[in-house]
């Protein structure tokens, strides 16, 4: 039988994200083959004519899921009656600039469209923020939409958890889906700790622990942890824009993990509101290793953490702690 729609907000969709993500939702990626989607895509007037070659563009490409577009740079027409909200829209660091250079302009964003989505969008709506800074992002955009329930506003750290996938891939010459279970803590930026410790290979002769096969903690407790804080700052030098297409990729992930469900015996990363668990403050949006089923999300829990990542997950959560007080102070 055919699935009813979906209806896909993104915003920021005129900008390098939004090109890359568009495509992918209207392909299935994010939400299955079999799932049918209504793109919502919203940005400002200054882009609103690119964003209207966007929608030309998706129209040419006959998406067979595709069900319907809508462009607009009204914050009301894109929210109403959204399944999932993608935040890409706001403004990119460039090279040079920390994440919390980009605090004052991308925090006010979240607090004009927290009200917004809370009176527009489904009533079940899952949300994904992407802009940065990401976590604390999220954190106004669920302060500001008491409504919404808080298991349904998320950040994205998945293109962190994609990144120590790769590194590990690359350094034992095994294939990327081949590796589980890395972890990501924290906040989306250079303070974030890469864990490993938990982590796996399948090979020929069953599972083994990332740690047993590098077999080079040196490498793993410095260099690996430094190139993944700092892949984000890396591509930017590179490219002299950030990442594109690696978090749209990875946001589709994050959503179709999320809707679709986890495999069995694997998590990933997820920038979710905390419970308290691991001792991370109760209300940060900080980044744990999540499981999902039906469509919720849960912290993996139980697992051993040793006093090297204690340290580095108590730093994140202190960064976090200060970019709310800053994200506050701009808000004025
Ligand atoms: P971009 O500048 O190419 O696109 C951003 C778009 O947002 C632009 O089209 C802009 O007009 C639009 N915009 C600005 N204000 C808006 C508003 N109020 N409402 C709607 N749209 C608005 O930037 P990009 O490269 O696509 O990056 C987007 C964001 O994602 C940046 O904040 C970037 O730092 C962040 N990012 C996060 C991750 C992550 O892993 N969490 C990864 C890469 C980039
Ligand atoms: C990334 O991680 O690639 C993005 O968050 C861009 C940035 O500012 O690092």
């Amino acid at each position: 039988m055919a699935q009813n729609p979906l209806r896909v907000l993104v915003t920021g969709a005129a900008g390098q994200i939004g090109y890359a993500i568009v495509p992918m939702i209207a392909r299935g990626v994010m939400l299955g083959p079999d799932q049918p989607v209504i793109l919502h895509m919203l940005d400002i007037e200054p882009a609103a004519e690119a964003l209207n070659g966007v929608k030309m563009e998706l129209i040419d490409a006959a998406f067979p899921l595709l069900k319907g577009v809508i462009a607009t740079t009204d914050v009301v027409e894109a929210c109403k009656e959204v399944n999932i909200a993608v935040m890409v829209g706001g403004f990119p660091r460039k090279e040079g600039m920390e994440r919390k250079d980009v605090m004052t302009k991308n925090v006010s964003i979240y607090k004009k469209q927290a009200s917004a989505l809370e009176q527009h969008a489904a009533p079940d709506c899952k949300v994904l923020v992407v802009a940065n800074p990401a976590n604390t992002n999220a954190l106004i955009l669920k302060e500001f939409a008491p409504s919404i329930p808080e298991k349904n506003i998320t950040c994205l750290t998945r293109l962190d958890h994609n990144r120590a996938l790769g590194q590990i891939s690359e350094r034992l010459k095994v294939h990327v889906s081949d590796v589980n279970n890395v972890i990501i803590w924290g906040n989306h930026s250079s303070t974030q700790y890469p864990d490993v410790n938990h982590a796996k290979v399948t090979t020929s002769s069953g599972e083994k622990p990332v740690r047993e096969l590098v077999a080079d903690d040196q490498w793993l407790n410095t260099e690996f942890i430094a190139t993944v804080q700092q892949r984000g700052a890396a591509i930017i030098k590179a490219r002299k824009l950030s990442s594109a297409l690696s978090a749209a990729s990875a946001a589709c992930d994050h959503i179709r993990n999320w809707v679709l469900g986890t495999p069995k015996g694997t998590w990933v990363s997820m920038g979710v509101y905390s419970d308290g668990s691991y001792g991370i403050e109760r209300g940060l949006i900080y980044s744990f290793p999540v499981t999902c089923e039906k469509g919720e999300w849960s912290i993996v829990q139980g697992l051993k953490i040793d006093e090297f990542s204690r340290a580095k997950m108590d730093a994140t959560a202190k960064e976090l702690i200060e970019e709310k007080a800053l994200a506050y102070s701009c808000l004025g």
